[in-house]
């Protein structure tokens, strides 16, 4: 049987940070509030110029260095990201230009915030079956440049950054499952509305941001993420309690608390950074990942459960062995 495993993980953040005490030079909010309801502190902001590639490329060459592996050793691209460079060409194909490479096959996954985990499922799926033996698996986001900043039930929510994973092949696992959903019915409480199909047009400029349902997302999002984890570890046959981790998306801290609590996870063993960057969609679950790898907190051979939710709605999650 061939498996995959995480054979490296990288990250970047943009170097200018916001925090909640500058956002209160900017709108009416406080810095009390912003804690207390999401747990986040700072953000950090692309500077003008950055893309959404810059950050990838970042995080990649340091998941590249772990890994002790070459760009050319690359033979999969997939980038969750619901902030792309351009239209098109999608950003893995401007990664794979920029990593100096050609001819794997590279293409970008649009699953909001669950856009990792999403990747995570098609890359393990394509090391399965033996279609790839190195997959560069990203999720990177410059949010800032979709949100409202006049609008403040969701400017203080949201950050950029970049997360990347080298999955290898291997014959034992590595990943054990990964399981993803969608519910499009949902589209109306969480989505930018503006597109390109439905007629752009820089008058609509306020279709352009993010516009949410705080409310109904935050209920929805932590009794989906419950059922996800029963879903993923009943069907491996795996009590909460053998997990080492639980690396959730990185939304809000009461969101990841109810969710640990369902666990029975103690916070000591839940990786928390929605602190430190704010909802980095698709970026946050590699982010926090890397945090963990890098400050020794997470070790090879544990067991971690990650967990996603975002827009669509989608959602996922993947239980692995680092
Ligand atoms: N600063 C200060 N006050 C704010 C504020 C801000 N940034 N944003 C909203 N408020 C006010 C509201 O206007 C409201 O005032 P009112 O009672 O006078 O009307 C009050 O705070 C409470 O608003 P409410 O929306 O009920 O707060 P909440 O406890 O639901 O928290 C969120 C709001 C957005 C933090 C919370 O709903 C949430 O995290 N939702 C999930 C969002 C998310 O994670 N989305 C991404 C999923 S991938």
């Amino acid at each position: 049987m061939i498996y995959s495993r995480i054979a490296g993980t990288g990250s970047y953040l943009p170097e200018k940070v916001l925090t909640n005490k500058d956002l209160e030079t900017m709108m009416d909010t406080d810095d009390a509030w912003i804690r207390e309801r999401t747990g986040i502190k700072r953000r950090h902001i692309a500077a003008d110029g950055e893309t959404t590639s810059d950050l990838a490329l970042a995080a990649t060459s340091r998941a590249l260095e772990m890994a002790e592996l070459d760009a050319d050793d690359i033979d999969l691209i997939v980038v969750g990201t619901t902030t792309p460079d351009k239209v098109f060409p999608s950003t893995a194909c401007i990664i794979q230009r920029r990593l100096g490479i050609s001819g794997c096959a590279a293409f970008d996954v649009q699953a909001a915030c669950s856009g990792f985990v999403y990747g995570l499922d098609v890359a393990d799926r394509y090391i399965r079956t033996g279609a790839a033996k190195h997959a560069l698996v990203i999720g990177a986001e410059t949010l800032s440049r979709i949100t409202n900043w006049e609008d403040r039930t969701t400017a203080v929510l949201f950050g950029d950054g970049a997360g990347a994973v080298i999955l290898q092949a291997t014959d034992e696992p590595g990943i054990i499952s990964t399981h993803i959903h969608a519910d499009g019915k949902y589209e109306d409480l969480l989505e930018v509305p503006q597109g390109i199909s439905n007629g752009y047009d820089v008058l609509r400029a306020q279709e352009a941001y993010i516009q949410m349902n705080g409310n109904a997302v935050f209920r929805r999002a932590v009794a989906t993420l419950d059922s996800i984890a029963r879903e993923t570890l009943e069907k491996n046959n795996v009590d909460k309690h053998d997990l080492d981790w639980f690396v959730p998306h990185q939304a809000n801290l009461r969101i990841i608390s109810a969710a640990a609590r369902k666990l029975d996870m103690p916070m000591e063993r839940v990786i928390v950074t929605v602190d430190e960057h704010a909802n980095t969609s698709s970026a946050s679950i590699p982010l926090a990942l890397d945090t963990a790898v890098r400050d020794g907190r997470i070790k090879r051979g544990e067991l971690l459960l990650f967990e996603a939710f975002g827009a669509g709605f989608t959602w996922g999650s993947a239980l692995l062995r680092f």
